[in-house]
């Protein structure tokens, strides 16, 4: 029996706009992008954080090398997480912990600013981005993005495998339960868990 494949429709719909200068430009960026996403040796970048941002960051991490992407003093990031942006800011205060196996990015069009004192357990995934996507004529990744950025206080836990998605705030003092999915704003001193994330309880 034949099979019905949706990959024409998608070609047909999808058919991509030829390229602008404006288009060039954005490709060179993403080359640098890719650039100081793959290439730079970890161990030089993590150096290069120690003395400029006083950060310790393990040299089984990937935290993306230039200047979108800074620690406050005494933050550290445990091994295989990835920091990563498309242009906005990600920015740690200080003393914060970004655990293992952490996904952190920003996109292009808004920042990621935590405060200081920022705990951040195992397995945790920040999404400061967000891809349009509500045609159906345009392949998704030819709609752009409308990136809101998030903004995290100081003093507040994530916990393991929590996922923050873009457009949130988590107040001063807040705790997001392990597991917990993120998708509105979390109030300072609330305790929220579940998917999505609700206030449970409060600090006192
Ligand atoms: C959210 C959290 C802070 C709540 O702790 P707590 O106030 O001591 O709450 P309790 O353990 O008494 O649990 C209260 C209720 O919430 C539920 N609950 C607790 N954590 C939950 C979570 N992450 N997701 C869903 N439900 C949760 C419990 O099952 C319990 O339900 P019940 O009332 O129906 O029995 C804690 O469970 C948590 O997730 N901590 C994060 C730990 C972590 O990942 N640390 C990272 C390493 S630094």
């Amino acid at each position: 029996m034949a099979m019905h494949s949706h990959a024409g429709d998608y070609a047909q719909r999808g058919r991509r706009a030829p390229e602008t200068p404006r288009a060039g430009g954005m490709r060179l960026a993403k080359w640098a992008r890719t650039a100081q996403r793959y290439l730079m040796p970890n161990f030089l970048w993590s150096a290069v954080l120690y003395f400029r941002d006083g950060a310790l960051v393990s040299l089984a991490s990937r935290v993306q090398s230039g200047s979108l992407v800074r620690f406050g003093k005494g933050t550290v990031v445990k091994a295989f997480s990835i920091v990563q942006t498309s242009g906005g800011r990600v920015e740690f205060g200080r003393h914060c912990a970004i655990g293992a196996f952490n996904f952190i990015a920003a996109g292009g069009g808004a920042d990621l600013i935590a405060g200081d004192y920022v705990r951040i357990g195992p397995h945790v995934t920040i999404l400061a981005t967000t891809r349009n996507l509500k045609r159906k004529d345009q392949l998704i990744v030819d709609q752009g993005s409308a990136d809101k950025g998030i903004r995290i206080g100081s003093d507040v836990l994530i916990g393991a495998g929590a996922t923050l998605l873009d457009g949130c705030a988590i107040g001063d003092g807040a705790v997001i339960g392990a597991g917990s999915l993120v998708t509105k704003d979390v109030p300072p001193y609330a305790v929220v868990v579940g998917a999505p994330a609700k206030v449970v309880s409060w600090r006192r």
